[in-house]
């Protein structure tokens, strides 16, 4: 397969595979990627990533795994054994579960990138309050980000708001896979700490998850394309 540049991916979140395959049979595998959740994953299995890698897509797994170390480390090897682009885990997880997952995949010369989800943007400061992380959310993503790097994680999920932070504290090798991606003149929708590809990228993101932009867009190519004129 052709490594590709672009720094995007395709969220594919849907309940059943032909959806997804619809979708993806609209896209084109050199100008995106594509990122299979735990919905599409829990119905439809590994099935779903042989289907995409079938029609050329590199696929982001994101299952978010967070266990014991061995456990955790034996997912991602899973992920790796299938083929997978990018997976990952929560950071949450601590030190030895993300060294154990980085040790498993340099041992056996995977080349899947492993990357950590630091705090789930739908945690408002009160909820981490609640279970335990005093301080704001902002200090406890850059703590994990820079606990994930030490770990030997290639990146993190982060909003392109903390983009900028983490390119100054854990360098621009440090792989950034932003959502919340919306074009300047696109739906908001649910999300609320939203940016433009453009302005993601200036902010330091390295990858960009864009979902309904794209997928909800009666001509899917024709959003993508503008997409990438924004960001040339
Ligand atoms: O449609 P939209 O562009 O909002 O989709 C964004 C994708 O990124 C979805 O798959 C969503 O689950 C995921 N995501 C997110 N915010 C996060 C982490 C993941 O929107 N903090």
């Amino acid at each position: 397969m052709p490594a590709i540049s672009t720094p995007l991916i395709i969220a594919l979140d849907y309940a059943d595979l032909p959806s997804a395959l619809t979708m993806a049979d609209a896209l084109d595998p050199r100008r995106c990627r594509v990122k299979v959740g735990k919905e599409l994953f829990t119905r439809v299995g590994p099935a779903a990533i042989d289907a995409l890698h079938d029609r050329g897509f590199e696929v982001f797994l994101d299952l978010k795994f967070h266990d014991i170390p061995n456990t955790a480390a034996g997912a991602v090897e899973a992920a790796a054994d299938r083929g997978v682009w990018m997976t990952n885990v929560h950071a949450g997880g601590g030190r030895r579960m993300m060294e154990a997952c980085a040790k498993r995949m340099s041992e056996a010369r995977y080349r899947t990138h492993l990357i950590a989800v630091t705090v789930l943007t739908s945690l408002s400061d009160e909820e981490l309050d609640e279970i335990g992380v005093e301080g704001s959310a902002a200090a406890q993503v850059e703590r994990l980000a820079m606990l994930a790097q030490q770990s030997g994680m290639h990146g993190v999920v982060c909003s392109a708001q903390e983009s900028a932070r983490l390119r100054d504290r854990c360098g621009d090798g440090f792989l950034k896979v932003t959502p919340g991606i919306r074009p300047a003149d696109g739906e908001v929708g649910d999300q609320r700490r939203i940016m433009t590809p453009e302005a993601a990228l200036a902010a330091g993101s390295t990858h960009l998850v864009v979902g309904r932009a794209v997928t909800q867009a009666a001509m899917p190519m024709e959003a993508l394309t503008a997409i990438e004129r924004s960001i040339i």
